[in-house]
């Protein structure tokens, strides 16, 4: 059933559960979150990236997603990721997205409520979810200039007290398309945050966070943690070995079976690593 993710996160993290939201890019990834999550019981969260937004258009994945979801026997959500404007945004909700994201983590705080009030006042009309950031999670990639600002217990406070949403991004050691799982989590940062937060906490970068500290965040009221890097790597590691292999094929259809089991196993692992077996 196609749901937003309002109760889905408070649910979540009042059971130490986490829900992971993944990246997808088209049918074979988003086919098989939902059926891992149906596998497991668990609600399945789509997100679209910008990556995949300037790909093809909204709509498009919206309907797709929309009658996926519709269908499935579990709870699933379609969300816009790192959503950077309130037109973005309105798009997002006109294809049929039940979720977005306003990232306004390149502003000062006082600017980023002042946006994040007005995107809440639409998402409030449209029964749509919003998760907002506070602070800033960094990329690795150098190019991007994006630079690393962790999120103050202040800032929190304010914007919990100035904006109603269903999940705020932190920035505590976490940092966006790591390869490799090296990142240290500031625990005592997170225990602070949590802490002031009555509202679901949400982390980004989960590629890079190693298994044991994944586990040990379940104890922080987070509602959802983002992965994009780790199934991205399977699909295309994957799908170079089996064509290296197999030099012959060239039919579509038969090139993305290898990868899709592949990405099954990463998807399956981190809702294991969530709470969710
Ligand atoms: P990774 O690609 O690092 O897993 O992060 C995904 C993400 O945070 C999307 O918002």
């Amino acid at each position: 059933m196609l749901v937003n993710m309002k109760n889905m996160l408070r649910d979540a993290a009042s059971n130490q559960q986490i829900v992971p939201g993944f990246n997808v890019f088209g049918y074979e990834d988003a086919k098989i979150v939902i059926e891992v999550a149906e596998e497991l019981g668990a609600p399945a969260l789509l997100m679209t990236n910008r990556d995949a937004a300037g790909f093809m258009d909204l709509k498009y994945y919206g309907a797709l997603y929309k009658i996926m979801a519709q269908e499935s026997t579990t709870q699933v959500c379609i969300h816009l990721d790192h959503g950077k404007s309130k037109e973005e945004v309105v798009k997002a909700i006109q294809a049929g997205y039940t979720s977005v994201m306003y990232d306004g983590s390149a502003l000062p705080i006082e600017e980023n409520i002042q946006h994040s009030k007005v995107i809440a006042d639409i998402c409030r009309a449209c029964d749509v979810s919003l998760e907002v950031e506070v602070g800033c999670v960094s990329y690795n990639e150098p190019h991007l200039k994006v630079e690393e600002r962790l999120t103050e217990v202040e800032d929190m406070e304010k914007m919990i007290e100035g904006v109603e949403v269903d999940g705020i991004a932190v920035a505590v050691g976490n940092v966006h398309k790591m390869q490799e799982q090296k990142a240290v989590i500031d625990f005592v940062r997170l225990k602070n945050i949590y802490d002031v937060s009555d509202v679901p906490l949400v982390i980004h970068g989960t590629t890079g966070i190693p298994d044991e500290q994944i586990i040990k965040m379940r104890q922080y009221g987070i509602g959802k943690m983002n992965v994009g890097t780790a199934v991205r790597m399977a699909f295309g590691h994957t799908l170079r070995e089996f064509t290296i292999q197999n030099p012959n094929v060239f039919d579509r259809i038969e090139l993305v079976q290898k990868p899709m089991e592949e990405m099954k196993k990463v998807i399956r692992d981190k809702y294991n690593l969530l709470g969710w077996s």
